[in-house]
């Protein structure tokens, strides 16, 4: 088992609320165990680059209660090719780094995935998304915090929506999956959530509408996940708009919901996730994300992160007809 002495750090992908705990517990960790920490910052763009800095505990003060990535992040195309990520481990290896955390989504992990075995350095992620759609964890760091900031939103959309008696079609980010619209959905009381794991019918949304007006509702909350498989957003409102010759306005909450401080219990997963990622590496674990799954912190190979279709909660989906009747 290869001596963990040095780590690289890095966050990737969007940002989630909740990175800086993260990135907070990962620099301490290592510290308590005497591990130096190279922050690389811009994610793998700045991994390419080499652009690194030292971190120690006193570096990750006063960032626990902050939105956003210290490190900054990237989406970086170059890790699709051999060439680019031999560059990536060039770069971690001419800094002496045995081990690296990558805090980010499913793309990241596949990313650092192919650099474990491409290499001989260490690989632990830590899941970092609002979208939730990541395997081997029951909620990613961001997602709690990005469902209260949107579910935020909504509750001051519905002031108008019912001065007005309007229809209101909330868009919420969820490139590919639905946990976002589902939660929002449900806390913010919307008649109806449209989400990529779920085929809509339109005209079924168009009765459904009806026969709410016709039991007395005057306005209502549609919440649509940016993924969906129906149409754009704006689409739907306008067919609803026309089919029925109601009033209808759209929102796209959009990136106000990856930003803001992190929720207590975001920043609490991240610290328990943080932490984890380093007791992994000391392990000798590689090639894994950790994560938490009915309390307990697991680990989980890269691979099923995203192999493995994290399933929407349907109970959200069952009660929501009784509850918007
Ligand atoms: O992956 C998180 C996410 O916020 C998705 O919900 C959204 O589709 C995407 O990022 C937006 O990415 P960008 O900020 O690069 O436009």
């Amino acid at each position: 088992m290869k001596e963990i002495k040095k780590i690289g750090l890095l966050t990737s992908g969007g940002d989630a609320p909740g990175m800086n705990a993260a990135i907070r517990a990962i620099v301490r960790g290592a510290a308590y165990h005497g591990i130096e920490v190279t922050g690389i910052r811009r994610g793998f763009a700045g991994l390419i680059g080499r652009d690194f800095q030292k971190f120690n505990r006193r570096s990750v003060a006063n960032i626990i209660q902050r939105g956003g990535t210290i490190l900054e992040t990237s989406r970086c195309n170059d890790m699709y090719s051999v060439e680019g990520r031999k560059k990536a481990i060039d770069a971690l290896k001419g800094e002496g780094i045995d081990g690296c955390v990558v805090v980010g989504g499913d793309g990241s992990f596949q990313a650092a995935s192919l650099m474990c075995q491409e290499s001989d350095i260490a690989f632990i992620g830590v899941p970092g998304t609002i979208d939730n759609d990541i395997w081997g964890t029951d909620y990613t760091i961001g997602y709690q915090t990005a469902v209260n900031t949107a579910l935020d939103a909504i509750d001051r959309i519905r002031d108008t929506a019912s001065a007005f008696e309007r229809v209101f079609f909330v868009e919420v980010m969820g490139r590919k999956s639905g946990f976002l619209a589902i939660a929002v959905g449900l806390a913010g009381g919307a008649e109806q959530i449209i989400i990529p794991e779920i085929k809509m019918d339109m005209e079924k949304l168009c009765h459904n509408l009806k026969e709410s007006f016709k039991s007395g509702k005057r306005s209502s909350i549609i919440v649509v996940a940016e993924g969906n498989q129906v149409e754009d957003t704006i689409n739907i409102a306008k067919y609803v708009e026309l089919r029925l010759k109601i009033e209808c306005r759209l929102c796209t909450l959009g990136h106000i919901q990856r930003g803001g401080s992190p929720t207590a219990r975001d920043r609490i997963l991240a610290s328990f996730l943080g932490v984890a990622a380093i007791d992994a590496l000391l392990e000798g674990k590689s090639d894994q994300a950790v994560g938490e799954v009915k309390g307990k912190i697991v680990l989980t190979p890269f691979k099923e992160t995203w192999e493995k279709k994290k399933e929407i909660d349907h109970r959200f989906l069952k009660i929501m007809p009784i509850l918007s009747s």
